[in-house]
């Protein structure tokens, strides 16, 4: 069943194409998103004060990317919170505010806890889920499911990728309807998207490229990954993703933080990830990067096609394709979860069923 693939997780890498596909195909039309399911009137839309994002794990860095695209796009108030700090820390709930639960499994113990408190409070819920008829998926006053069908693999990827096009989507739908996009930026926005699916199968293309970097790092003891923003989150997701599976310890870090304590644990030859495909963040990332390269770093870079001044600081660049600055952790996140899989692979570890984890975190 893992269609020649030697582990699942390297198969559902390359269904992640399809996911997104199915995700974002039934609900974008020539000039509006439709999402049936949502269940809210434009003036309902319209009258969002504020959105809670809560979730476990890679569902929360989806959550963290949401984040700056709504918060940017559409203009509405964001938060995020792993939901097991949600549930205890006695959120404000608000009149006209919206709390979205994102799982996959749709039976994370932590999630649905979250996601019941806030409907006893009165509010009105939204699931992103990929299992149909899960907990959180019947309990939620509405639900928008992933396409990504079954997910094996303990580490996620083609579900990942389905709900960041998922949020897309919801952003897209709400600045549309709220007024923040111009017919010609909606336009962008959708030729962008439909892109999206070719361009995440094209970086497969670096698949033997990454193996070989890989390989250089299997014995690291630790590594970093840097960002700001919307790179933040990728690196934050890129650092899970290898440490899950590859046991290697790694940090992901806003990169303008480093200096305030990080930075004292690079050391010469020092693995650092830094993620920079946010053109307005480019410089101030670039000086991080120089940072770390002066104390010895070996730095890794992710940035859009074009930048190739970057390699007069980086020791080895990966380029994703250009996109929309919003959709950009849909590309860089490929190279990642490949180089992650890669190193647990070259360790001899058991991909799919890492030490001490579980599919679905039932337990609180
Ligand atoms: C990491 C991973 C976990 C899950 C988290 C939430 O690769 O898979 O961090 O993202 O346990 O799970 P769901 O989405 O099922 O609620």
């Amino acid at each position: 069943e893992k269609g020649g693939y030697e582990h699942f997780m390297l198969k559902e890498i390359y269904e992640e194409p399809k996911a997104v596909r199915d995700t974002i195909s039934p609900r974008l039309k020539d000039d509006d998103v439709v999402i049936e399911e949502l269940g809210m009137t434009d003036e309902e839309i319209r009258s969002i004060r504020k959105i809670d994002i809560v979730a476990c794990g890679s569902a929360s860095h989806v959550g963290m990317t949401a984040k700056y695209v709504i918060e940017s796009m559409a203009r509405i108030p964001v938060e995020v919170d792993v939901a097991s700090e949600f549930r205890y820390r006695e959120p404000i709930y608000e009149d006209n505010m919206l709390v979205i639960i994102i799982s996959q499994s749709g039976e994370t113990a932590d999630s649905l806890a979250a996601l019941r408190d806030a409907k006893n409070h009165g509010v009105r819920t939204l699931g992103i889920v990929n299992v149909v008829g899960s907990s959180i998926a019947r309990e939620a006053d509405n639900v928008m499911y992933t396409w990504a069908g079954p997910e094996i693999s303990v580490a996620t990827t083609k579900a990942y990728s389905a709900q960041l096009a998922a949020m897309y989507l919801l952003s897209m739908k709400f600045a549309k309807v709220r007024g923040m996009l111009t017919d010609e930026e909606f336009a962008q926005l959708r030729s962008d998207l439909i892109q999206l699916p070719d361009q995440i199968e094209s970086l497969f293309g670096m698949k033997e490229k990454i193996q070989k970097f890989a390989n250089r790092y299997l014995a690291a003891g630790h590594m970093f990954f840097i960002g700001r923003g919307i790179d933040y989150a990728i690196a934050m997701e890129g650092s899970l993703k290898l440490k899950e599976i590859s046991y290697i310890h790694s940090e992901a870090y806003a990169a303008g933080e480093l200096k305030h304590g990080t930075i004292s644990l690079i050391e010469d030859g020092t693995l650092v990830v830094a993620v920079a495909t946010q053109e307005k963040l480019y410089p101030k990332t670039i000086s991080n990067i120089v940072e770390v390269k002066t104390r010895g770093a070996f730095v890794m870079a992710l940035t859009n096609l074009g930048h190739t001044d970057i390699e007069k600081n980086a020791d080895y660049v990966i380029y994703i394709p250009k996109t929309s600055q919003y959709f950009t952790n849909s590309l860089a996140i490929i190279p990642l979860q490949l180089f992650g899989y890669y190193v647990s692979v070259g360790r001899g570890l058991d991909v799919d069923k890492p030490r001490n984890l579980a599919k679905s975190v039932t337990v609180e």
